[in-house]
């Protein structure tokens, strides 16, 4: 009884879904993705959130050279970016007895070893924008500036 009772309810509701249908269709097809804005950019400009966009490649990313100086606010704006987007896979980075393992993904190095300091500010650069191996981007959330910043905090704590 209760069985049918549900049928005909739901049978009784098909109609409302249905007629939703095209809208969500609509919703979906004409929402702006991030940095895309409704009317033409401004000659010379970066729509925010759209920074990503205006690096070709992996190996451009990688060829650029840090223009953000290593300055106290600098790095103290990348902490805090860091914390945010990078931590929680990458953990508290820092020497090996102060490092504290990240709480999202284990397995995500510390980056201030040794194997890091190796690494060009542009291929930190382009790890951001294009992720690696495992990781995935996280750039699209960040402009240059603050990517550099990210930068300059890792080299901070790297004591670079
Ligand atoms: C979802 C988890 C996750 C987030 C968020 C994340 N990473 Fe990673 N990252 C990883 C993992 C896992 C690796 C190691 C595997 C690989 O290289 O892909 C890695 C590797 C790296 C490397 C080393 C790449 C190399 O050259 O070998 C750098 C540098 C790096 N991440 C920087 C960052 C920075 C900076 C952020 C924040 C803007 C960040 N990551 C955010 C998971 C993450």
């Amino acid at each position: 009884m209760a069985y049918r009772i549900l049928l005909i309810i739901l049978f009784a509701l098909l109609p409302l879904s249905a007629f939703s249908l095209p809208f969500n269709e609509d919703m979906v097809e004409y929402q702006l993705s991030p940095g895309q804005i409704s009317r033409g950019e401004p000659k010379g400009s970066i729509a925010v959130g759209a920074a990503h966009k205006y690096i070709a490649n992996k190996k451009e990313a990688e060829s650029f050279t840090n223009p953000n100086k290593k300055t106290e606010s600098s790095v103290r704006k990348g902490k805090r970016l860091f914390s945010v987007n990078c931590q929680p896979c990458h953990g508290k980075i820092g020497p090996k007895e102060n490092y504290v393992i990240g709480k999202v993904v284990m397995g995500a190095p510390n980056l201030a070893d040794k194997t890091y300091h190796e690494r060009t500010d542009g291929e930190i650069f382009r790890t951001i924008y294009f992720g690696n191996l495992i990781m995935q981007p996280v750039g699209w959330k960040l402009s240059h500036e603050e990517a550099w910043d990210i930068v300059n905090f890792i080299r901070e704590v790297q004591g670079k």
